[in-house]
């Protein structure tokens, strides 16, 4: 999306084939819901698969749903006994997300969890390896300030979408590219983590607990 359109083949090219299921949820979400352009994708869903696969995770935040592509992905890395939570506020797809979930090897660790991702997320007293902020742009800086204390020294937040198109350097910010940059000039002076944007698809900020 920021990076040069043939690299961009390149790399999709370039990388391991996702699973049967993916690439079913990948297609229907194409078919059948509305702005798939923010399925996270084949790409994404590898770094994801790969970061949680590392980090064998006992629980796990997701911040949007949507159709369940990234929750199948960063399940893939659950331990025997984790948890993976996923939020949406969107109720017109939780029945695809339902029917795709199900038929992930880790459904019976994921719990989709349907309403608005503030009010939810005080219900949660866990102590998270792995968060994946991937909702309303507008909101990312308040997510962050809910989970942080809660992320376990080590652990993970990652928050999409941080470079916006590229438009987070534009002189002239509209109002979700000014609070997704000032979301990541936050992150950057927070001494309480490590982080590093990654320039992959559009963006991510990979954010380590100290
Ligand atoms: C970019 S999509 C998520 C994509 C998904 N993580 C993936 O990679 O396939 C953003 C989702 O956030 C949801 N969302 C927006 N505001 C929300 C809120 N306040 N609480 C929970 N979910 C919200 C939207 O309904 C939408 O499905």
């Amino acid at each position: 999306m920021i990076t040069d359109p043939e690299i961009d083949l390149y790399i999709d090219q370039y990388k391991t084939q996702s699973s049967s299921l993916l690439l079913d949820l990948e297609r229907a979400t194409h078919l059948q819901v509305l702005a798939p352009q923010m399925l996270s994708g084949q790409t994404q869903g590898n770094l994801l698969s790969i970061l949680s696969t590392m980090m064998r995770p006992q629980r796990v935040l997701e911040i949007g749903t949507y159709t369940g592509f990234s929750a199948i992905c960063l399940a893939e890395g659950l331990s025997p006994h984790g948890l993976l939570y996923t939020i949406d506020v969107n109720n017109e797809i939780e029945d695809i997300a339902r029917k795709y979930i199900e038929r992930s090897p880790k459904a019976a660790q994921i719990q989709f969890l349907v309403g608005d991702a503030k009010t939810i997320i005080p219900t949660l007293k866990e102590s998270w390896d792995l968060v994946f902020i991937d909702a309303d742009k507008e909101s990312y800086s308040l997510y962050y300030e809910m989970v942080v204390d809660q992320v376990r020294p080590g652990g993970i937040i990652l928050a999409d979408n941080v470079l916006w198109y590229g438009k987070v350097v534009q002189e002239e910010k509209d109002k979700k590219t000014r609070l997704i940059h000032e979301f990541n000039v936050m992150v950057s002076k927070d001494h309480r983590v490590k982080n590093v944007i990654l320039p992959l698809r559009d963006g991510i900020n990979v954010i380590q607990k100290l």
